[in-house]
């Protein structure tokens, strides 16, 4: 955790996108990915992006990581634009793949290794979570022995292991099947419930969108601006019972509704757009 500063801005969300836009310029083609996205979440707060596919949403992240520059806008954390990004976020990628040849123990250590630390003290600050993640006796396994669930849980802890405040979570749960894919959820409930990190969680799930978050965005298609922002107003802990109240089923309406008509619109102009 941050000490908390005295120029900090109290008030200030946890971490904010305003108005940021993204254009991929090549000589041929220009696309237009981001248009003034305006999204935030407060300390500990729980919020969640979708949006249909390509719409731009991993390059959000990319942005907000530094892996790529806005061509407009800016990324704050706690109210002033943020400079070097590494130190701000956890960042599991879409694809975070557990590499093969290394046992899980040494996996979930890779990120505090590539920030120097030496492997010995990264272990023994991984070693802890293995019980919380539902791995504990399989540190010395490798990925390939785990099941699809434990080995996302792998991933997650590989992320959260480096103790940063802000959680950036691109779909971990999107190549689960749909039971494993509950249970997960229920879990990072209860895991956030005790972690509290601010988390921006991108997925296609609606159902798991409401279940976990605060605070619900819908992205346009391509170029992505925030079409609709929905806030939760479930009372925690939530079970999966939440499910079967009529604020859940309203805002599993509303929400289906926009993305059902951006992923049409999206379809519709599947062809870059040449401009
Ligand atoms: N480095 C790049 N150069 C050029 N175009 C890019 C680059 N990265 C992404 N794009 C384009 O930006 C658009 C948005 O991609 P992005 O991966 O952000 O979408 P997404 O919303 O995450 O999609 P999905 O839901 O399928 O993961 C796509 O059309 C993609 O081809
Ligand atoms: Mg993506």
């Amino acid at each position: 955790m941050t000490m908390s500063q005295p120029d900090l801005d109290a008030a200030a969300p946890k971490v904010e996108l305003r108005a940021v836009s993204k254009r991929f310029d090549s000589k041929k083609h220009q696309l237009s990915v981001l248009d003034q996205i305006s999204i935030e979440a407060a300390a500990e707060e729980f919020v969640s992006i979708i949006g249909p596919s390509g719409c731009g949403k991993s390059t959000m992240f990319n942005i907000i990581t530094g892996l790529e520059q806005p061509s407009a806008g800016d990324v704050l954390v706690d109210g002033s634009p943020v400079t070097g990004h590494g130190e701000h976020f956890a960042y599991m990628p879409q694809k975070d793949l557990l590499f093969p040849w290394r046992r899980v123990i040494d996996n979930t250590t890779l990120g505090l290794e590539v920030q120097g630390t030496n492997r010995r003290d990264a272990r023994r600050r991984a070693a802890p979570l293995f019980e919380t993640f539902g791995l504990e006796g399989f540190e010395r396994h490798y990925p390939w022995q785990l099941s699809g669930g434990m080995r996302q849980r792998a991933a997650l802890l590989r992320t959260v292991v480096q103790d940063r405040s802000i959680l950036l979570l691109d779909e971990p749960f999107g190549a689960l099947d749909s039971l494993t894919r509950t249970e997960m959820q229920e879990w990072m409930m209860g895991v956030w419930e005790q972690f509290r990190w601010t988390v921006l969680l991108i997925t296609h799930d609606i159902r798991e969108a409401i279940f976990l978050s605060d605070r619900v965005y819908v992205l346009t298609a391509r170029p992505a601006s925030v079409r609709l922002v929905v806030d939760v107003e479930l009372e925690r802990p939530r079970s999966l019972n939440v499910a079967r109240e009529q604020h859940f089923l309203d805002l599993e309406s509303r929400l289906m509704e926009a993305l059902r008509e951006e992923s049409r619109r999206s379809q519709l102009g599947e062809l870059p757009t040449v401009e």
